[in-house]
């Protein structure tokens, strides 16, 4: 297996992989709008034949009024590739570029109430905290939980700023 930045040739099989596995699916131009806008936070795992099973599209909130942090568009993987750690090592290589690459304070997501799996994963795997429900923040209806987790303090100093004495 082999988790890697995702690049434009990417992003059908994305598609499809979302298709696939979420109620929740995007026309092609949004993810071009990730694609050429952060290129550094969405990334693949693909398979020994190089097909892609899972993805995690992320991007930068563009809201001046608020700190810097990324935001987990979508994240999926293929049935038969799950509890491997897939999920992990993706959003873990979002989260560490979001951080690196744009001084990301702090990354946020939507889940469903009710999707257990996703809920364990970021939870007590990911160690993400709930910010606030959204009510009927689903097309069908159903809540979502806002979720939050800090990437670093305000007050550390980013990972690539050199500090000259
Ligand atoms: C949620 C999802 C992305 C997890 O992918 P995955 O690669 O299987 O997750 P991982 O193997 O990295 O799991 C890490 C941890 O998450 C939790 N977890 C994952 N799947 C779980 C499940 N079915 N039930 C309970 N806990 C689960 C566990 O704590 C797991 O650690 P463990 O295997 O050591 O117990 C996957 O189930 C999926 O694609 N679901 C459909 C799409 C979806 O719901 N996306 C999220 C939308 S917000």
């Amino acid at each position: 297996m082999n988790i890697r930045q995702a690049t434009s040739d990417d992003l059908l099989a994305m598609q499809n992989c979302n298709i696939m596995n979420l109620p929740e699916n995007y026309q092609m131009k949004y993810y071009f709008y990730h694609a050429l806008s952060w290129p550094q936070l969405s990334f693949v795992a693909e398979d020994h034949k190089g097909r892609i099973v899972g993805y995690v599209l992320a991007k930068m909130e563009e809201d001046p009024e608020e700190a810097p942090h990324g935001h987990i568009t979508s994240l999926s993987v293929m049935r038969t590739y799950r509890r491997l750690g897939i999920a992990e090592k993706l959003m873990t290589q979002a989260q560490k570029n979001m951080v690196e690459v744009f001084n990301a304070q702090y990354v946020s997501l939507h889940v469903r109430k009710s999707n257990r799996a996703a809920l364990n994963l970021y939870k007590d795997t990911l160690k993400f905290g709930i910010h606030k429900v959204e009510e009927k923040y689903y097309a069908d209806g159903e809540d979502a939980y806002a979720m939050r987790k800090e990437l670093q303090s305000s007050n550390t100093t980013p990972p690539n700023t050199s500090i000259k004495t």
